[in-house]
Order: structure tokens, then sequence, then C-alpha cells
């Protein structure tokens, strides 16, 4: 793929698509980092002498009109991210590109409005590529999606990478494409049935696979030992059977629990103890993993190069089930303070983990892609990077 140091900006309209599908509580924005990534690859093009044209999604309306949905309430944290006005066009889009001068930023309306992005349509496309000469990808977190605006638009207009996107692509090839060994992979979150495909594409590229949350119980289940309450999806010991044995024949180790921190409620503050794995008492349930766990979590990150990090180790939202993930947290952060290992985490929950644990700065770098993040880890092609690539 291309960057935007290869293309001649100067004087072209640059339809840009971003990300800035961001969290939005009583009309306003309560994570700006989507929206604060993209500001070098706008300022870039405006400095190259082109006009940036942001295209881009928000929620799910399903290709209807839903005003709630409208982007035009992410203008004020875009204008502030970028220090200037943000035309907002939410029609005429024509008319409105074509009085853009310079030094301008234009945003159009929510894209998924219109049931031709979704479908990736090439009428729709067209239509997007005549706003514009040049096609720039900045959404990463978006190139899962097979849409418009991430792919029939790329393969109309000379196309390149945004400098988040190639950021991007440049920090997760480091970390499973061509890592330096050994590589260790944490995984966690609730359920093994959400994380099949990535379980079993990471067990044949990392030589440590560290499991928790409510799938290693799932895993601790299928291995004959008692979860109590847990969590546990009992009907997919087989498959978990079936993915440690590929990890026995392609050499990765998988790591699970020792000790579990157990309550009989999941509640903030409720009474909890920590117990070897295989005694959690039939009445408790598995909330988060126990301190030899995160002590053997920490060895194995002190002897690896490189770390891939996606699911929180507990039930992190409640403390002081949060507790594992944060010290492991913490001890992959200061390695990479060291200079001894290479960390790179994604994931909605995961990057809210890692900001809880006051250590998100430290990480090598935190992707912003939530879905895309756990396809690329399950090894998938992303339509948006390969569109790029073509
Ligand atoms: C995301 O928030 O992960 C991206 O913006 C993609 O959104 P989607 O899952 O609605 O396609």
């Amino acid at each position: 793929w291309k960057t935007l140091d290869d293309m001649d900006l100067k004087g072209q309209r640059v339809l840009v698509r971003v990300d800035i599908n961001v969290p939005v509580e009583d009309g306003r924005v309560t994570d700006t980092t989507r929206i604060d990534r993209i500001v070098p690859t706008v300022k870039d093009i405006q400095a190259a002498g082109g006009l940036p044209i942001l295209l881009a999604h928000f929620d799910r309306p399903k290709g209807r009109v839903v005003p709630e949905m409208s982007l035009r309430q992410i203008v004020p944290a875009l204008e502030a991210a970028l220090g200037q006005d943000v035309i907002f066009l939410d029609g005429k889009y024509g008319e409105g590109v074509a009085a853009m001068g310079d030094g301008d930023v234009a945003l159009l309306e929510n894209l998924r409005f219109n049931p031709g992005e979704e479908s990736n349509d090439a009428g729709f496309a067209q239509r997007l590529a005549s706003l514009g000469d040049v096609y720039v990808n900045d959404a990463f977190s978006a190139a899962h999606r097979a849409h418009a605006s991430t792919e029939a638009l790329a393969r109309l207009l000379p196309a390149c990478a945004g400098r988040l996107m190639a950021e991007e692509l440049t920090a997760l090839d480091k970390a499973l494409g061509t890592p330096d060994r050994p590589v260790v992979a944490v995984v966690g979150g609730a359920k093994v049935s959400t994380k099949l495909d990535l379980l079993s594409n990471l067990v044949e590229k990392v030589d440590v696979l560290v499991i928790g949350g409510g799938m290693a119980n799932t895993f601790l289940a299928a291995s004959g030992i008692d979860v109590g309450k847990s969590l546990c999806e009992h009907d997919l010991a087989q498959t978990a059977r079936d993915i440690a044995q590929k990890a026995a024949d392609t050499g990765c180790e998988i790591l699970l629990p020792r000790d579990v921190v157990v309550a009989r409620e999941f509640k903030a503050g409720a009474a909890s103890e920590v117990v070897k794995a295989e005694d959690c008492p039939a009445d408790a349930m598995i909330l988060d993993a126990g301190p030899d766990s995160v002590a053997h979590i920490r060895m194995v990150l002190e002897r690896a190069k490189t770390l891939v990090w996606n699911g929180p180790l507990g039930a992190f939202e409640i403390a002081p089930f949060d507790a594992a993930t944060t010290a492991a947290a913490q001890a992959a952060a200061e390695l990479t303070r060291d200079g001894k290992l290479v960390s790179v985490a994604g994931g909605g929950d995961t990057v809210a983990a890692l900001n809880k644990a006051g250590v998100a700065g430290d990480f090598t770098y935190v992707s912003t892609a939530g879905g895309a993040f756990l396809e690329w880890m399950e090894g998938k092609t992303l339509p948006g990077v390969a569109a790029l690539e073509d």
C-alpha cells in the first residue's frame, strides 16, 4: 500500500475515510481518541496543499436516516481536535465540495444513512468518487467492513493509507507478521464462542497463549476442573480440548490460571477469596485470576520479546476483580518502558482496561480498532486493507 508521501496532493480534493464512530453520551463525545488520532492525516493533507473531505459512519442506522445518529453531533469535538471550523455537508455534496477553499475541511453526513454504503454498492461508490480526486483510507478500525467507502471507492481513485492506517498496519505487522520471538498472546474476555477463530489462529503463530477471563473457565472445565457457578460454556468443552491439542501440536504453550479469585456475588466490594483453580467452591464463581497466575504471566512476559493483548483477565469493570488485568498490564508496561518488550493491544474492552490501569500510554502500540483488531488477530484479510494493496 502507498502512503500520503507517495501522492501528489497539491490542489487535490482528498476523500479521507476516517473512523469517528466514538462513544457519545447526552450529545457529548466521551472519548475522543479516534478523533485525535486522525488529526495528523488531515494536517498533512493540508500541508501538502490538498483539501480534506472526511467520509465516516456513525453507529448502525441500517441504510435509513436516523437523526440521533447524525455525524453533526461529532463536529464540535472534531473542530476542537483540528483547531479549526469544519464544514458539515448533509446534502448537495457536489456544491458543498466545489465551494471549499484553501485550508477548509469538510465532513459528510453519516454514510450509513445510505443503503449503498453497507452493500458496497458500485453506484454509491461512484457518486462518492465524483466528489474527489484522491482517496485516503485512515480507518483501520472499519477496514474489516467491505463497504462502499472502505472497499469499492479505493478501487475508483488513486488510493493510499493515511497516517493512522499506516501506523496501525506497521505496528500489527511487528506483533504478528514478522515479530521478534518469543511472542506471547494474552487473550481474555467472557466467551470462547466469540474468539474461536482467533484462538485457533494464535496457537499457530505465538509461542505462549495466556487465556484469561470467562474463557479460561471453559478451558479449565474442559480439562475436568469443576468451576462451580462460574461463567462457562460447557458445550464448548470439546472445542477447547481441540484448541489445546492444536496448541500441543504446534508447540504453543497454553497458560491457564493456576489460582483464581472467587466470590459468591458479582458486585463491587463483594467478599472474595483466592483459591487454587481446581478448588473453586461449588456455590462460587471465578471472577479473576489470582496472584500466582499473575506472577506466572509476569515471568512469561519477562522471557518474551513481543506481546499481543486482547481482552481482560477478569471481570475488570468491578473492583477488586480488575486486579489481575491491572497487574499484568503494569508488568507489560514496565517491560516495554525498559525496552525489553514490544507490546501491542487492541479491542474496546482491552483499551478501557489499560486506560483504567493507567498504562495504555506505555504500550508500544494501542490500536483504535475493536472488531477489525479481532479479525486481524484471526488472521483474516481485511477488505479495506486488501483494496489499498490492490
Ligand atoms: C467500530 O466501532 O469498531 C467501527 O467503527 C466499526 O463499526 P461497526 O461494527 O458498526 O461496523
